[in-house]
């Protein structure tokens, strides 16, 4: 594929830099270096005019907002919290699925005035009470928010839950289903306009691969 553009694409390592790969590899674009072992933070690829940044999970959205990358990919917790300003979502990756949660003790009174929520998603979490007319008090942690309720921090949890084990290891369950959360691909609203032709053709071949 030949590109118009040089295009930088925000990456966050782990589980999203795994499951994208097949996906750009199918638009012929793959990593020089394996950014398991290499410390670098910008990798070249095969393809001269594409490279790769390599940053924290919940800073994609923020890249790529301001233009130091044009295209990134973004969980979609990640982008429920960052607010989506300067971006555009044109594709469902349909990779690192899982559901964001209301989740505590079994039984657990939702309706209950002041509820105190523990989570990472604050934005999320108010958001989604706000949404329910309901008045919560939420308490920002970075982690291990399934530990919250045990030792009294809060009465529930917002967080993400793939397989329910970590609640059932804990003692909780799910409760309320707030999203379906997958990666996504985001592309910077200037970037768009000026680089259309070469993020199309990426995001076509991108696409054609998440249809496979
Ligand atoms: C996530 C999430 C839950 C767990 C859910 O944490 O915050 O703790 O996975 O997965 P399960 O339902 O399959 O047990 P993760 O390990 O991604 O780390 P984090 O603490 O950085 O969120």
């Amino acid at each position: 594929m030949k590109f118009d553009a040089p295009i930088t694409i925000a990456l966050s390592k782990g589980r999203i830099f795994k499951q994208t790969l097949p996906l750009l590899a199918h638009a012929g674009i793959e990593p020089v270096d394996d950014p398991e072992t290499s410390r670098k933070l910008i990798l070249d690829t095969n393809h001269p005019d594409v490279k790769f940044v390599l940053i924290r999970a919940t800073d994609v959205p923020t890249y790529v907002q301001w233009g130091a990358a044009d295209i990134g990919v973004a969980g979609k917790d990640v982008l429920m919290e960052h607010g989506g300003e300067g971006l555009y979502e044109p594709l469902d990756l349909q990779i690192a699925r899982c559901r964001m949660m209301v989740a505590g003790f079994e039984g657990a009174d939702l309706s209950a005035n002041r509820l105190r929520i523990a989570t990472k998603y604050v934005n999320s979490a108010r958001n989604y009470f706000a949404a329910k007319g309901q008045q919560v008090e939420v308490i920002k942690l970075y982690g291990s928010m399934e530990l919250a309720p045990l030792v009294g921090l809060s009465d529930l949890i917002v967080d993400l839950v793939e397989s329910g084990n970590t609640l059932k290891a804990n003692g909780l369950v799910p409760l309320e289903h707030m999203a379906d959360i997958s990666s996504r691909l985001i592309v910077n609203k200037a970037a768009w306009k000026m680089k259309h032709s070469t993020v199309t053709q990426l995001l076509d071949s991108l696409r054609e691969a998440v249809q496979q």
